[in-house]
């Protein structure tokens, strides 16, 4: 039989590294929006924006050709920054064969609209199967070869266990699971929470202090995705809490490394600056909280988040306002 052909558009750290993961298992291209760096990677196989030095598999191809790239696919991973993927997919659709399954990468929610990811997708490629691959997964660590696992969530069980083998290596473990919303909120919600625990570290507070960040920010994520129609104890998996300790805990985090610019005094837009790359929270944290305040959901952490980001609240401010106790939340 003819291998599976993947292709992951987007080559961010996150995009990179899974096309690296899938290409030691079936025949994977990468597409770019950049010549520059598919040439990069195909050539030198290196991505030096992103990963620095780290030598990618030779068997990764790359391209900057978007419609050939869709054409050949016969599962498509999206890993553009959630605010891309509509005008990347509107692009790729009239190549995209029909009926192939799409996964998303991406842990954010599209500004305009307040879809999540797998709904733009849908969207921008009707009669797909559509699902997602999320999980605590630092890019850094995986192309180290530490080893991680990470969960592939469509609603049709029978698609996200025919998709498990190609994602799997012998060091990232490949679950399965049919709740694609709270595995979606899970990584979307996280990064808020990540930017409050690296504001919350930047700023010197105690390990208990981080705690209640953490603790809190997942009773947060896991009332909004109750109210929402996920299955609760989703959250408390590899995509809800493990994300979260991962994003929450890593200094490689994009989304908590702005959280320590922030302490620092820098403005939003210069820790977005510093950071040089996509930190979805940023862009995401007045989405979700509008979304939460629609469904009746108490969300102080992320009201916090969304001040700093979005209303010139300070670090030192938000964290006065995190630690006030709040009656009955
Ligand atoms: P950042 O986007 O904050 O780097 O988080 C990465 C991640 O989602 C780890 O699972």
């Amino acid at each position: 039989t003819r291998p599976i052909n993947v292709t992951i558009l987007g080559s961010g750290s996150w995009g990179t590294t899974v096309a690296s993961l899938v290409s030691g298992n079936t025949p994977t291209l990468l597409w770019s929006r950049r010549a520059e760096v598919a040439e990069e990677i195909t050539s030198r196989q290196t991505n030096s924006r992103y990963l620095g030095d780290h030598r990618l598999p030779a068997s990764l191809a790359a391209t900057a050709d978007l419609a050939d790239a869709v054409a050949r696919a016969d599962v498509l991973v999206v890993g553009v920054p959630t605010q891309g993927i509509r005008e990347t997919l509107e692009a790729a659709a009239p190549h995209v064969r029909p009926w192939i399954p799409v996964l998303s990468l991406a842990k954010g929610l599209e500004q305009s609209t307040r879809m999540r990811p797998t709904d733009v997708i849908s969207e921008c490629l009707p009669g797909h199967p559509v699902g997602l691959l999320a999980g605590p997964n630092i890019a850094g660590e995986i192309l180290e070869g530490k080893a991680a696992a990470a969960v592939i969530a469509t609603p049709d069980p029978d698609i996200a266990a025919s998709l498990q083998p190609l994602f799997s290596s012998v060091r990232f473990r490949v679950y399965t699971n049919t709740d694609v919303l709270g595995c979606e909120l899970g990584g979307v919600l996280k990064n808020i929470v990540a930017i409050a625990a690296g504001m919350a570290d930047g700023l010197g507070v105690g390990v208990n202090t981080s705690a209640l960040v953490i603790s809190r920010g997942l009773a947060e994520i896991t009332r909004l995705g109750l109210a929402m129609g996920a299955d609760p104890a989703t959250f408390s998996g590899l995509t809800g809490l493990g994300d979260l300790i991962a994003t929450c805990m890593s200094p490689r985090s994009r989304n908590r490394r702005v959280g320590e610019e922030l302490a620092k005094g820098r403005t939003i837009e210069e820790a977005v600056e510093v950071l040089g790359q996509v930190a979805e929270g940023v862009k995401t944290a007045r989405s979700v909280v509008e979304l939460a305040h629609e469904h009746g959901v108490d969300v102080p952490i992320c009201e916090e988040v969304d001040a700093v980001c979005n209303e010139g609240r300070t670090a030192l401010q938000a964290y006065r306002g995190l630690v006030r106790l709040r009656p009955g939340s």
